[in-house]
C-alpha cells in the first residue's frame, strides 16, 4: 500500500488489532483534562450544561467522561456520547462504561446531535491528512447547536521537532507517517490558526502551550525536547 491510499477502512482494522491488545484503556490525558477543568473552559462548560447533548471524538476504550467527575456532578450522564473509529475499542467502552458509545468514523458524520458541547479526546491530529482535517471541521460545525463549542488540544510544530526512527515527517503535507502509515497531523500555530477560520468556527481561545508536549509513540511516556508542543483551542459555532 502506497502513502497515499491509506483510508478511514484500512484505520479501522489497525486500530482494531491495537486495541485488542490492550487490556485496559488508557487513562485520559491529564493535559485535556488539567485544560477542561482551568478557567474560562469550565465556565464555557458549565453555561452549557442544559443545552443539549454532549460528545467526545476518538474516545478509545473509556471516554474522558467517565473520570470526570465535576460533568457527572452537572447531571449530565445521560447526555453524553463516547464516539470511536475503532469498534474493538467501543465494545471494551461499552462493557465498563456507564455513559452512551458508539462506533462512527467522526470524518463522515458525528451522531446524536446536535450539541452543545463537542470534546476532543486527542482525536483531530490524528486524521489522515489535512484536507480530511478540513472536512472533518465542517462536520464538527453542522454538529453544533448555535452557542456550542469545539474544545480540544492538537499537536503543534515548533524548531526544534525530532521523532524515533521508525517516524518520518513530511513538511509538505505537515503529516507524520509511522512506518509508512499516516499517524499524526503536526501543524504550526498560523497553520491551525488559518484552518480554524476557513472552518467558519470562531475562535474563542487558542493558546500555545510549548512547556507541554504531546507524545506522539504509545510506547513511550516520558517527554523529549523533540516532541510536539501542544496547542489549546476552543471553537465556536455563531
Ligand atoms: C490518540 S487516540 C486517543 C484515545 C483516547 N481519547 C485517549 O486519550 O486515550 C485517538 C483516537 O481517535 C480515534 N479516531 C481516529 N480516527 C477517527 C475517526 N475518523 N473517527 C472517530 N475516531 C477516530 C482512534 O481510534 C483513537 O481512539
Amino acid at each position: 500500500m502506497g502513502k497515499m491510499d491509506f483510508t478511514n477502512h484500512h484505520k479501522e482494522k489497525l486500530l482494531n488489532e491495537v486495541y485488542g491488545k490492550l487490556q485496559h484503556g488508557a487513562s485520559p490525558s491529564h493535559s485535556l483534562v488539567s485544560f477542561l477543568r482551568s478557567t474560562p473552559i469550565s465556565e464555557w462548560l458549565k453555561e452549557r450544561k442544559d443545552e443539549g447533548p454532549w460528545a467526545e471524538l476518538g474516545c478509545g476504550m473509556r471516554s474522558l467522561f467517565e473520570s470526570w467527575q465535576d460533568i457527572f456532578d452537572l447531571g449530565l450522564k445521560n447526555n453524553l456520547y463516547g464516539l470511536d473509529l475503532s469498534s474493538i475499542a467501543i465494545e471494551r467502552a461499552q462493557q465498563y462504561g456507564t455513559i452512551h458509545y458508539q462506533q462512527a468514523d467522526c470524518t463522515l458524520e458525528i451522531p446524536h446531535g446536535p450539541h452543545a458541547v463537542i470534546l476532543d479526546g486527542h482525536f483531530l491530529h490524528c486524521l489522515n491528512s489535512v484536507p480530511e482535517v478540513y472536512q472533518t471541521l465542517g462536520k464538527i460545525r453542522e454538529a453544533l447547536i448555535p452557542g456550542g463549542i469545539y474544545i480540544g488540544e492538537v499537536m503543534l510544530a515548533h524548531k526544534s521537532l525530532s521523532f524515533d526512527t521508525q517516524f518520518e515527517y513530511d513538511v509538505q503535507s505537515n503529516l507524520l507517517y509511522k512506518d509508512d502509515i499516516p499517524s499524526r497531523i503536526i501543524m504550526d500555530a498560523f497553520e491551525w490558526e488559518d484552518m480554524f477560520v476557513s472552518s467558519g468556527l470562531k475562535i474563542k481561545y487558542f493558546v500555545c502551550q510549548s512547556s507541554i508536549k504531546i507524545i506522539p509513540e504509545d510506547s513511550r511516556d516520558v517527554a523529549m525536547n523533540g516532541d510536539p508542543e501542544c496547542l489549546r483551542f476552543c471553537l465556536e459555532r455563531i
